[in-house]
């Protein structure tokens, strides 16, 4: 479909809840990919190309090229809170206003992130395959013993909006909670999460469960190590639904073979959707691809708030969440 010169012009990257597609319709000219798979990358290039308003999702790269590829975008609005597979600095360079979509999905995220430590460490799928290969054959005291989760640590590695989400769960298991995070948060928030601000050695000596919340930044690439997972309890946990590089995948394949760590949940890969091969045969890791906001209000709400951030900005209005608000002044 071509972008008409008078409407504001959309392209749409991916496959998106109906609802939010007929959003963006009501008020723009929209091209859309209605397949759930990323477009190769010319025909992102080419179907971009001409439009005001790009609505794309986390693997998409918006890079220098994609950028000097399509002068005429005012905005790239990512369904997602986290924002790596944005170059912000180059957006920022030339005037184009990246958006995200945060707190929408912090409940559904922490949910399944807590789903994920608690199906470890009570080995909810290993009973699953158990009983599905007939195995069940008789009660027995001593089968499938994992870690208990009430009353235990729980260490939270960023302590932002889905972290924090993660220490009011806590709350009700009776768990201590203890946080790091490069930003303490004020003394209400800890009374009331009742957590504790350690850092991270601390925090991974103490631990039963370690949780991560960070954003994928150059810092936290590999913030969890060999190092720092041979200072984690030997009975303790790991939960990753943050971004796969910010765990050495290859050194957690070796913490989990050799039993430096009793078990894992990831929802993310380091290369996904490119999984370890060791992960894959080991037992004590419960692996999921990529679903920590995907429940379907949320990931409507997730499409809702991209195409209201990418509507707005082609309206000449605000937008409810840029992640680059010095773009709008500049302008
Ligand atoms: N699995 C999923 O589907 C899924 C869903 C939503 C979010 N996420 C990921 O979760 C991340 C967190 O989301 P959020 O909404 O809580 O973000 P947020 O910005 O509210 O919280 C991130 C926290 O990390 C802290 N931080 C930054 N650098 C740090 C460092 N070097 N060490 C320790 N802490 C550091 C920040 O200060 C902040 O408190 C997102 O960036 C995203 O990558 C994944």
């Amino acid at each position: 479909m071509a972008a008409q010169a008078s409407r504001l012009s959309i392209f749409i990257s991916r496959s998106l809840p109906p609802e939010a597609v007929a959003r963006a319709r009501s008020r723009a000219d929209v091209d859309f990919n209605d397949v759930d798979a990323p477009l190769p990358r010319a025909e992102l290039l080419r179907r971009l190309h001409g439009r005001q308003g790009l609505v794309c999702v986390i693997t998409d790269a918006i890079d220098e090229e994609l950028l000097a590829a399509c002068p005429e975008l005012k905005v790239a609005a990512n369904v997602a809170v986290g924002f790596n597979n944005i170059d912000v600095a180059a957006a920022t360079r030339r005037g184009v206003v990246i958006t995200n979509t945060p707190d929408v999905l912090t409940e559904t995220t922490a949910d399944f992130a807590w789903s994920l430590l608690m199906a470890a460490a009570r080995r909810v799928v290993e009973a699953d395959r158990y009983v599905r290969d007939g195995r069940f054959t008789q009660w027995e005291n001593m089968l499938l013993h994992g870690g208990d989760i009430h009353g235990k640590t729980l260490g939270i590695v960023g302590f932002g909006r889905i972290g924090r989400a993660m220490a009011r769960r806590a709350q009700g298991f009776g768990m201590r909670v203890l946080y790091q995070d490069a930003v303490a948060a004020d003394a209400a928030t800890e009374r009331e999460l009742r957590a504790a601000r350690a850092d991270l050695a601390t925090l991974l000596r103490e631990s039963d469960f370690v949780t991560i919340h960070t954003p994928l930044l150059p810092e936290t690439r590999h913030l969890i190590n060999a190092e720092a997972l041979q200072r984690m309890k030997k009975t303790a946990y790991l939960v990753n639904a943050a971004r796969g590089p910010v765990v050495d995948e290859a050194a957690l394949v070796q913490a989990l073979a050799e039993g430096w760590i009793a078990g894992a949940g990831l929802d993310v890969f380091e290369d996904e959707p490119t999984v370890h091969p060791g992960l894959v045969g080991l037992s004590n890791v419960v692996l999921a691809p990529h679903i920590g906001s995907a429940s379907a209000d949320t990931r409507l709400r997730m499409a809702n708030l991209a195409v209201d951030n990418c509507l707005a900005v082609l309206e000449g209005k605000a937008p409810l969440t840029p992640v680059n608000p010095e773009v709008l002044t500049r302008k």
